[in-house]
Protein backbone atom coordinates (compact mmCIF):
# COMPACT_ATOMS: atom_id res chain seq x y z
CA UNK A 1 0.00 0.00 0.00
CA UNK A 2 1.62 3.95 -1.02
CA UNK A 3 0.62 6.69 0.86
CA UNK A 4 1.66 10.17 -0.25
CA UNK A 5 3.99 9.55 -3.23
CA UNK A 6 6.01 11.71 -4.92
CA UNK A 7 6.29 11.05 -8.16
CA UNK A 8 7.97 13.16 -11.17
CA UNK A 9 7.18 13.21 -15.10
CA UNK A 10 9.61 13.63 -17.98
CA UNK A 11 8.02 15.83 -20.79
CA UNK A 12 6.13 18.15 -21.92
CA UNK A 13 3.71 17.68 -23.92
CA UNK A 14 -0.16 17.13 -24.13
CA UNK A 15 0.41 13.40 -23.25
CA UNK A 16 2.37 14.59 -19.94
CA UNK A 17 -0.50 17.02 -18.99
CA UNK A 18 -2.87 14.13 -19.49
CA UNK A 19 -0.50 12.04 -17.18
CA UNK A 20 -0.43 14.58 -14.51
CA UNK A 21 -3.62 15.63 -14.68
CA UNK A 22 -4.99 12.02 -14.34
CA UNK A 23 -2.15 11.16 -11.45
CA UNK A 24 -3.03 14.40 -9.62
CA UNK A 25 -6.73 12.69 -9.06
CA UNK A 26 -5.08 9.67 -6.83
CA UNK A 27 -5.12 10.21 -3.11
CA UNK A 28 -1.89 8.29 -3.17
CA UNK A 29 0.28 11.72 -4.36
CA UNK A 30 1.36 14.56 -2.15
CA UNK A 31 3.51 16.02 -4.64
CA UNK A 32 4.17 15.83 -8.22
CA UNK A 33 6.83 17.05 -10.31
CA UNK A 34 7.34 17.80 -14.39
CA UNK A 35 10.34 17.99 -16.13
CA UNK A 36 10.15 19.74 -17.63
CA UNK A 37 6.25 20.49 -18.15
CA UNK A 38 4.39 23.05 -19.89
CA UNK A 39 1.85 26.05 -18.48
CA UNK A 40 -1.04 22.82 -17.97
CA UNK A 41 0.76 21.01 -15.49
CA UNK A 42 2.25 24.26 -13.66
CA UNK A 43 -1.20 24.57 -12.35
CA UNK A 44 -0.73 20.91 -11.29
CA UNK A 45 2.55 20.41 -10.39
CA UNK A 46 6.14 21.94 -10.34
CA UNK A 47 7.72 22.02 -13.21
CA UNK A 48 11.46 22.32 -13.08
CA UNK A 49 13.36 23.63 -15.98
CA UNK A 50 16.07 20.65 -16.78
CA UNK A 51 16.98 19.15 -20.11
CA UNK A 52 15.15 15.30 -20.49
CA UNK A 53 18.25 14.19 -22.56
CA UNK A 54 20.69 15.78 -19.21
CA UNK A 55 20.29 12.26 -16.90
CA UNK A 56 23.21 13.16 -14.43
CA UNK A 57 20.94 16.80 -13.63
CA UNK A 58 17.60 14.61 -13.75
CA UNK A 59 19.02 11.82 -11.20
CA UNK A 60 20.54 14.61 -8.67
CA UNK A 61 17.02 16.67 -8.74
CA UNK A 62 15.20 13.14 -8.03
CA UNK A 63 17.69 12.06 -4.88
CA UNK A 64 17.55 15.55 -3.88
CA UNK A 65 13.60 15.56 -3.81
CA UNK A 66 13.03 12.29 -2.43
CA UNK A 67 11.18 10.95 -5.65
CA UNK A 68 9.21 7.91 -4.88
CA UNK A 69 8.37 7.02 -8.88
CA UNK A 70 9.57 8.34 -12.22
CA UNK A 71 7.20 8.37 -15.37
CA UNK A 72 8.66 8.43 -18.61
CA UNK A 73 6.73 10.20 -21.30
CA UNK A 74 8.58 10.26 -24.56
CA UNK A 75 10.32 8.04 -26.73
CA UNK A 76 13.53 10.08 -27.04
CA UNK A 77 15.32 9.18 -23.06
CA UNK A 78 13.93 5.81 -23.27
CA UNK A 79 15.58 5.30 -26.31
CA UNK A 80 18.96 6.71 -24.60
CA UNK A 81 18.55 4.69 -21.70
CA UNK A 82 17.09 6.88 -19.00
CA UNK A 83 15.53 4.18 -17.50
CA UNK A 84 18.67 1.87 -16.99
CA UNK A 85 20.18 4.77 -15.86
CA UNK A 86 18.35 5.65 -12.90
CA UNK A 87 17.40 2.24 -12.03
CA UNK A 88 20.87 1.60 -11.63
CA UNK A 89 21.03 4.52 -9.41
CA UNK A 90 17.87 2.85 -7.30
CA UNK A 91 15.56 5.06 -8.58
CA UNK A 92 12.07 3.33 -9.50
CA UNK A 93 10.83 4.80 -13.24
CA UNK A 94 7.96 3.32 -15.07
CA UNK A 95 9.24 2.90 -18.75
CA UNK A 96 11.37 0.19 -20.79
CA UNK A 97 14.99 0.06 -20.74
CA UNK A 98 17.35 0.93 -23.44
CA UNK A 99 17.22 -2.48 -25.02
CA UNK A 100 13.21 -3.42 -25.25
CA UNK A 101 13.02 0.55 -26.02
CA UNK A 102 14.89 -0.52 -29.82
CA UNK A 103 11.12 -1.69 -30.87
CA UNK A 104 11.01 1.86 -31.35
CA UNK A 105 14.64 3.26 -31.83
CA UNK A 106 15.45 0.83 -34.66
CA UNK A 107 12.67 -0.56 -37.15
CA UNK A 108 15.47 -2.79 -37.93
CA UNK A 109 15.49 -3.95 -35.01
CA UNK A 110 11.56 -4.60 -35.37
CA UNK A 111 10.94 -5.88 -38.42
CA UNK A 112 14.31 -8.87 -37.86
CA UNK A 113 11.66 -9.59 -34.53
CA UNK A 114 9.05 -9.77 -36.89
CA UNK A 115 10.66 -12.15 -39.47
CA UNK A 116 12.23 -14.63 -36.57
CA UNK A 117 8.65 -14.47 -34.84
CA UNK A 118 6.60 -14.81 -38.17
CA UNK A 119 4.80 -11.62 -37.45
CA UNK A 120 2.30 -10.01 -39.52
CA UNK A 121 4.27 -7.27 -41.41
CA UNK A 122 4.71 -5.32 -44.55
CA UNK A 123 7.26 -7.24 -46.65
CA UNK A 124 10.66 -5.68 -46.26
CA UNK A 125 14.09 -5.28 -47.24
CA UNK A 126 16.90 -3.64 -45.48
CA UNK A 127 19.86 -2.24 -47.25
CA UNK A 128 23.16 -0.39 -46.60
CA UNK A 129 23.97 0.73 -49.85
CA UNK A 130 22.13 3.69 -52.14
CA UNK A 131 22.95 1.71 -55.19
CA UNK A 132 21.68 -1.57 -54.24
CA UNK A 133 18.71 0.13 -52.90
CA UNK A 134 18.18 1.52 -56.05
CA UNK A 135 18.34 -1.54 -58.12
CA UNK A 136 15.98 -3.41 -56.00
CA UNK A 137 13.81 -0.56 -56.66
CA UNK A 138 13.90 -0.67 -60.29
CA UNK A 139 12.19 -4.11 -59.97
CA UNK A 140 9.61 -3.25 -57.57
CA UNK A 141 5.83 -2.33 -57.75
CA UNK A 142 4.30 0.92 -56.60
CA UNK A 143 3.22 2.48 -54.38
CA UNK A 144 6.31 1.66 -51.85
CA UNK A 145 7.53 2.42 -48.84
CA UNK A 146 10.88 3.77 -47.94
CA UNK A 147 12.03 4.23 -44.61
CA UNK A 148 14.74 5.90 -42.71
CA UNK A 149 15.90 4.04 -39.67
CA UNK A 150 16.48 5.47 -36.44
CA UNK A 151 14.21 8.08 -34.92
CA UNK A 152 12.81 10.43 -37.19
CA UNK A 153 10.19 11.79 -35.10
CA UNK A 154 7.34 10.79 -37.61
CA UNK A 155 9.06 12.03 -40.18
CA UNK A 156 11.69 9.64 -42.37
CA UNK A 157 8.80 8.05 -43.98
CA UNK A 158 8.31 8.19 -47.47
CA UNK A 159 5.55 6.44 -49.80
CA UNK A 160 6.29 6.85 -53.48
CA UNK A 161 4.15 6.44 -56.42
CA UNK A 162 7.18 6.01 -59.04
CA UNK A 163 10.80 5.47 -59.26
CA UNK A 164 11.90 9.07 -60.00
CA UNK A 165 9.85 9.84 -56.08
CA UNK A 166 11.92 6.52 -54.82
CA UNK A 167 15.28 7.56 -55.71
CA UNK A 168 14.84 11.07 -54.45
CA UNK A 169 13.41 9.52 -50.93
CA UNK A 170 16.68 6.87 -50.60
CA UNK A 171 19.49 10.12 -51.59
CA UNK A 172 17.80 12.61 -49.03
CA UNK A 173 18.01 9.77 -46.61
CA UNK A 174 21.72 8.20 -47.31
CA UNK A 175 22.55 12.52 -47.40
CA UNK A 176 21.69 12.18 -43.54
CA UNK A 177 18.03 14.61 -43.46
CA UNK A 178 17.52 12.46 -40.44
CA UNK A 179 20.77 11.96 -38.79
CA UNK A 180 23.31 9.73 -40.56
CA UNK A 181 21.81 6.66 -42.21
CA UNK A 182 23.36 3.46 -42.06
CA UNK A 183 20.56 1.70 -43.13
CA UNK A 184 17.38 2.13 -45.13
CA UNK A 185 14.12 -0.19 -45.36
CA UNK A 186 12.46 -0.69 -48.45
CA UNK A 187 8.37 -1.99 -47.54
CA UNK A 188 5.46 -3.18 -49.34
CA UNK A 189 2.66 -0.45 -49.22
CA UNK A 190 -0.15 -1.85 -47.52
CA UNK A 191 -3.28 -0.38 -48.21
CA UNK A 192 -6.11 -0.27 -44.94
CA UNK A 193 -6.93 1.52 -42.07
CA UNK A 194 -4.75 2.25 -39.39
CA UNK A 195 -5.46 1.72 -35.55
CA UNK A 196 -3.26 2.53 -32.66
CA UNK A 197 -3.07 -0.30 -30.49
CA UNK A 198 -1.88 -0.35 -26.91
CA UNK A 199 -0.75 -2.44 -24.06
CA UNK A 200 0.37 -2.00 -20.96
CA UNK A 201 3.18 -4.19 -19.55
CA UNK A 202 5.06 -5.48 -16.04
CA UNK A 203 7.80 -7.51 -17.19
CA UNK A 204 5.52 -10.61 -17.13
CA UNK A 205 1.75 -9.73 -17.99
CA UNK A 206 -0.04 -7.49 -20.25
CA UNK A 207 -3.04 -6.07 -20.02
CA UNK A 208 -4.42 -4.15 -23.03
CA UNK A 209 -4.74 -0.30 -22.41
CA UNK A 210 -7.82 0.10 -25.22
CA UNK A 211 -7.16 1.61 -28.88
CA UNK A 212 -7.22 4.53 -30.80
CA UNK A 213 -7.16 6.42 -34.42
CA UNK A 214 -5.44 9.48 -34.80
CA UNK A 215 -4.81 11.78 -38.04
CA UNK A 216 -1.12 12.32 -38.54
CA UNK A 217 -1.64 14.70 -41.17
CA UNK A 218 -2.26 18.43 -41.59
CA UNK A 219 -4.89 18.71 -43.65
CA UNK A 220 -8.88 17.70 -43.69
CA UNK A 221 -9.28 14.17 -45.82
CA UNK A 222 -6.09 13.23 -43.99
CA UNK A 223 -3.77 15.33 -46.19
CA UNK A 224 -0.73 16.91 -46.99
CA UNK A 225 2.26 16.80 -44.75
CA UNK A 226 2.62 14.54 -41.54
CA UNK A 227 2.44 16.08 -38.21
CA UNK A 228 2.91 14.67 -34.59
CA UNK A 229 -1.04 14.25 -35.01
CA UNK A 230 -4.24 16.68 -35.13
CA UNK A 231 -6.47 14.74 -33.45
CA UNK A 232 -7.57 11.40 -32.14
CA UNK A 233 -10.40 9.15 -30.40
CA UNK A 234 -11.05 6.07 -28.72
CA UNK A 235 -12.12 3.74 -29.23
CA UNK A 236 -11.32 2.63 -32.86
CA UNK A 237 -13.68 1.82 -35.02
CA UNK A 238 -12.36 -1.37 -36.29
CA UNK A 239 -11.87 -3.04 -32.69
CA UNK A 240 -13.81 -6.25 -32.43
CA UNK A 241 -13.38 -9.38 -30.60
CA UNK A 242 -11.54 -11.86 -33.54
CA UNK A 243 -9.48 -9.20 -34.21
CA UNK A 244 -8.48 -8.58 -30.77
CA UNK A 245 -7.35 -11.75 -30.47
CA UNK A 246 -5.55 -11.68 -33.57
CA UNK A 247 -3.73 -8.65 -32.55
CA UNK A 248 -2.79 -10.16 -29.03
CA UNK A 249 -2.01 -14.03 -30.60
CA UNK A 250 -0.13 -12.75 -34.10
CA UNK A 251 1.58 -9.76 -32.93
CA UNK A 252 1.99 -8.48 -29.09
CA UNK A 253 2.47 -11.95 -27.38
CA UNK A 254 5.22 -13.00 -29.90
CA UNK A 255 6.60 -9.69 -29.64
CA UNK A 256 6.70 -9.51 -25.93
CA UNK A 257 8.31 -13.32 -25.93
CA UNK A 258 10.72 -12.18 -28.46
CA UNK A 259 11.99 -9.59 -25.58
CA UNK A 260 11.65 -12.21 -22.89
CA UNK A 261 13.73 -14.39 -24.93
CA UNK A 262 16.85 -11.82 -25.38
CA UNK A 263 16.82 -11.86 -21.53
CA UNK A 264 15.06 -8.60 -21.24
CA UNK A 265 11.64 -7.41 -20.00
CA UNK A 266 9.45 -5.26 -21.42
CA UNK A 267 7.50 -2.60 -18.66
CA UNK A 268 5.96 -0.05 -19.65
CA UNK A 269 3.19 1.21 -22.75
CA UNK A 270 3.62 -0.75 -25.87
CA UNK A 271 2.01 0.89 -28.77
CA UNK A 272 1.68 -1.00 -31.83
CA UNK A 273 0.67 1.26 -34.72
CA UNK A 274 -1.53 -1.06 -36.77
CA UNK A 275 -2.55 -1.03 -40.72
CA UNK A 276 -5.90 -3.42 -40.68
CA UNK A 277 -6.67 -4.74 -43.96
CA UNK A 278 -9.95 -6.88 -44.02
CA UNK A 279 -9.67 -7.70 -40.43
CA UNK A 280 -6.43 -8.90 -40.50
CA UNK A 281 -3.57 -6.65 -38.23
CA UNK A 282 -0.24 -6.04 -39.81
CA UNK A 283 1.96 -4.49 -38.03
CA UNK A 284 3.62 -1.02 -39.20
CA UNK A 285 5.54 -0.11 -36.04
CA UNK A 286 6.21 0.19 -32.46
CA UNK A 287 6.60 2.86 -29.90
CA UNK A 288 7.95 2.03 -26.46
CA UNK A 289 5.58 4.83 -25.06
CA UNK A 290 1.58 5.80 -25.10
CA UNK A 291 0.90 7.94 -28.67
CA UNK A 292 0.55 11.51 -28.12
CA UNK A 293 -2.87 12.46 -28.80
CA UNK A 294 -4.34 9.53 -28.16
CA UNK A 295 -2.95 9.60 -24.61
CA UNK A 296 -5.21 12.77 -23.92
CA UNK A 297 -8.19 10.58 -25.36
CA UNK A 298 -7.39 7.39 -23.68
CA UNK A 299 -6.51 8.37 -20.25
CA UNK A 300 -9.96 10.23 -19.00
CA UNK A 301 -11.63 7.07 -19.95
CA UNK A 302 -9.43 5.14 -16.65
CA UNK A 303 -11.53 4.66 -13.85
CA UNK A 304 -8.77 3.10 -12.27
CA UNK A 305 -6.09 4.53 -10.39
CA UNK A 306 -3.70 5.14 -12.21
CA UNK A 307 -0.58 5.20 -10.07
CA UNK A 308 -2.14 2.02 -9.20
CA UNK A 309 -1.67 0.86 -12.46
CA UNK A 310 2.18 2.10 -12.60
CA UNK A 311 3.19 0.44 -9.42
CA UNK A 312 1.63 -2.82 -9.93
CA UNK A 313 3.78 -2.51 -13.12
CA UNK A 314 7.15 -1.49 -11.79
CA UNK A 315 5.93 -4.70 -9.11
CA UNK A 316 5.54 -7.43 -11.39
CA UNK A 317 1.42 -7.21 -10.28
CA UNK A 318 -0.63 -6.49 -13.28
CA UNK A 319 -2.56 -9.35 -13.57
CA UNK A 320 -3.96 -8.79 -9.80
CA UNK A 321 -5.63 -5.25 -11.10
CA UNK A 322 -8.80 -4.90 -12.50
CA UNK A 323 -8.57 -1.76 -14.98
CA UNK A 324 -11.63 -0.52 -15.71
CA UNK A 325 -13.01 1.64 -18.13
CA UNK A 326 -15.92 4.17 -18.77
CA UNK A 327 -17.71 3.42 -21.64
CA UNK A 328 -17.84 6.61 -23.44
CA UNK A 329 -16.14 7.77 -26.70
CA UNK A 330 -13.24 10.34 -26.42
CA UNK A 331 -12.39 12.70 -28.67
CA UNK A 332 -9.43 14.92 -29.25
CA UNK A 333 -8.64 17.58 -31.06
CA UNK A 334 -5.05 19.64 -31.39
CA UNK A 335 -4.88 23.48 -31.69
CA UNK A 336 -1.71 24.34 -33.77
CA UNK A 337 0.03 27.08 -34.12
CA UNK A 338 -0.57 28.71 -38.06
CA UNK A 339 2.43 27.23 -40.27
CA UNK A 340 2.91 24.00 -38.62
CA UNK A 341 4.17 21.58 -38.89
CA UNK A 342 6.62 23.81 -41.03
CA UNK A 343 8.07 27.17 -40.02
CA UNK A 344 5.73 28.85 -37.09
CA UNK A 345 6.30 31.24 -33.95
CA UNK A 346 6.53 30.71 -30.49
CA UNK A 347 6.01 33.00 -28.13
CA UNK A 348 2.35 34.27 -29.07
CA UNK A 349 -0.16 35.10 -26.41
CA UNK A 350 -3.15 33.11 -25.43
CA UNK A 351 -6.11 34.95 -23.92
CA UNK A 352 -9.73 33.51 -23.00
CA UNK A 353 -8.14 30.10 -20.95
CA UNK A 354 -9.45 30.59 -17.78
CA UNK A 355 -12.98 31.86 -19.41
CA UNK A 356 -14.04 28.75 -20.71
CA UNK A 357 -16.89 26.96 -19.49
CA UNK A 358 -16.19 23.56 -19.21
CA UNK A 359 -18.23 20.37 -18.14
CA UNK A 360 -16.81 17.58 -16.44
CA UNK A 361 -16.49 15.57 -19.80
CA UNK A 362 -14.16 18.48 -21.53
CA UNK A 363 -10.61 18.64 -20.83
CA UNK A 364 -7.80 20.94 -22.21
CA UNK A 365 -4.49 19.17 -22.06
CA UNK A 366 -1.96 22.00 -23.01
CA UNK A 367 1.13 21.06 -25.21
CA UNK A 368 2.94 23.72 -26.54
CA UNK A 369 2.47 26.07 -23.94
CA UNK A 370 4.20 28.16 -21.34
CA UNK A 371 3.52 30.46 -18.09
CA UNK A 372 5.31 33.87 -17.78
CA UNK A 373 3.99 36.49 -15.72
CA UNK A 374 0.36 34.98 -15.34
CA UNK A 375 -0.21 34.71 -18.78
CA UNK A 376 -0.08 32.04 -21.40
CA UNK A 377 2.06 31.76 -24.21
CA UNK A 378 2.36 29.32 -27.43
CA UNK A 379 5.80 27.31 -27.21
CA UNK A 380 5.52 24.77 -29.73
CA UNK A 381 3.55 23.51 -33.22
CA UNK A 382 0.91 21.84 -31.03
CA UNK A 383 -0.36 23.91 -28.66
CA UNK A 384 -3.36 22.75 -27.05
CA UNK A 385 -5.72 19.89 -26.84
CA UNK A 386 -9.50 20.03 -26.57
CA UNK A 387 -11.00 16.75 -25.36
CA UNK A 388 -15.06 15.53 -25.10
CA UNK A 389 -16.55 12.55 -23.77
CA UNK A 390 -19.95 11.81 -25.04
CA UNK A 391 -22.29 9.06 -25.92
CA UNK A 392 -21.66 9.47 -29.51
CA UNK A 393 -18.13 11.14 -30.82
CA UNK A 394 -20.36 13.47 -33.14
CA UNK A 395 -20.90 15.56 -30.01
CA UNK A 396 -17.72 14.96 -28.85
CA UNK A 397 -16.35 16.73 -31.94
CA UNK A 398 -19.25 19.68 -32.00
CA UNK A 399 -17.89 20.34 -27.68
CA UNK A 400 -14.42 20.13 -28.68
CA UNK A 401 -14.54 22.58 -31.81
CA UNK A 402 -17.42 24.60 -29.56
CA UNK A 403 -14.59 25.44 -26.95
CA UNK A 404 -12.28 25.93 -29.77
CA UNK A 405 -14.00 28.40 -31.31
CA UNK A 406 -14.80 30.20 -27.42
CA UNK A 407 -11.01 30.51 -27.63
CA UNK A 408 -10.64 32.22 -30.37
CA UNK A 409 -7.03 32.00 -30.37
CA UNK A 410 -6.16 34.08 -33.84
CA UNK A 411 -2.71 32.24 -34.33
CA UNK A 412 -3.88 28.54 -34.52
CA UNK A 413 -5.65 26.40 -36.57
CA UNK A 414 -7.10 23.21 -36.16
CA UNK A 415 -8.96 20.59 -38.20
CA UNK A 416 -12.99 20.28 -37.86
CA UNK A 417 -12.63 17.14 -39.37
CA UNK A 418 -11.32 14.44 -36.16
CA UNK A 419 -13.41 11.19 -36.62
CA UNK A 420 -14.54 12.01 -40.21
CA UNK A 421 -14.59 7.74 -40.92
CA UNK A 422 -16.29 6.86 -38.02
CA UNK A 423 -18.87 10.26 -37.86
CA UNK A 424 -19.72 11.23 -41.40
CA UNK A 425 -19.72 7.70 -43.38
P1 LIG B 1 5.77 5.03 -39.34
O1 LIG B 1 6.68 6.14 -38.89
O2 LIG B 1 6.47 3.76 -39.61
O3 LIG B 1 4.58 4.88 -38.44
O4 LIG B 1 5.11 5.52 -40.69
C1 LIG B 1 4.42 6.76 -40.77
C2 LIG B 1 3.15 6.59 -41.56
O5 LIG B 1 3.44 6.11 -42.87
C3 LIG B 1 2.22 5.55 -40.97
O6 LIG B 1 1.44 6.07 -39.95
C4 LIG B 1 1.44 5.15 -42.19
O7 LIG B 1 0.43 6.07 -42.46
C5 LIG B 1 2.43 5.20 -43.30
N1 LIG B 1 3.03 3.88 -43.56
C6 LIG B 1 4.14 3.38 -42.98
N2 LIG B 1 4.40 2.14 -43.45
C7 LIG B 1 3.43 1.84 -44.34
C8 LIG B 1 3.16 0.72 -45.17
N3 LIG B 1 3.95 -0.35 -45.19
N4 LIG B 1 2.08 0.76 -45.97
C9 LIG B 1 1.28 1.86 -45.97
N5 LIG B 1 1.49 2.96 -45.23
C10 LIG B 1 2.55 2.97 -44.41
N1 LIG C 1 0.16 9.98 -32.50
C1 LIG C 1 1.29 9.32 -32.98
C2 LIG C 1 2.38 9.11 -32.04
O1 LIG C 1 2.30 9.41 -30.87
O2 LIG C 1 3.42 8.61 -32.46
Amino acid sequence: MYLYMIICIIGSGGREHAICKTISLSSKVSKIYCIPGNAGTKQLAENIDLHINDFGKILKFLKKSKVDLVIVGPEKPLVNGIVDYLEDNNIKVFGPRKIPSQLEGSKTFTKNICKEYNIPTAKFGIFKKKEETINFLKNSKFPIVIKADGLAAGKGVYISNNLSEAEEAVNEIFNGKFGIAYKILVEEFLNGEEMSFFVICDGKNFKIFKTAQDHKRVNEGDEGKNTGGMGAYSPSGLINEVLERKIIEKIISPTLKAIEEMGEKYIGFLYAGLMIVDNEPFLIEYNVRMGDPECQTILPLLKTDLIDVFNACCEENLKKLNLEWREDKSLCIVLCSNGYPEKFTNNLQINNLNNLKLSNNDFIFHAGTKERGNKIFSNGGRVLNFVSLSDSFKDARERAIKHINQLNWGDGFFRKDIGFKIIDK
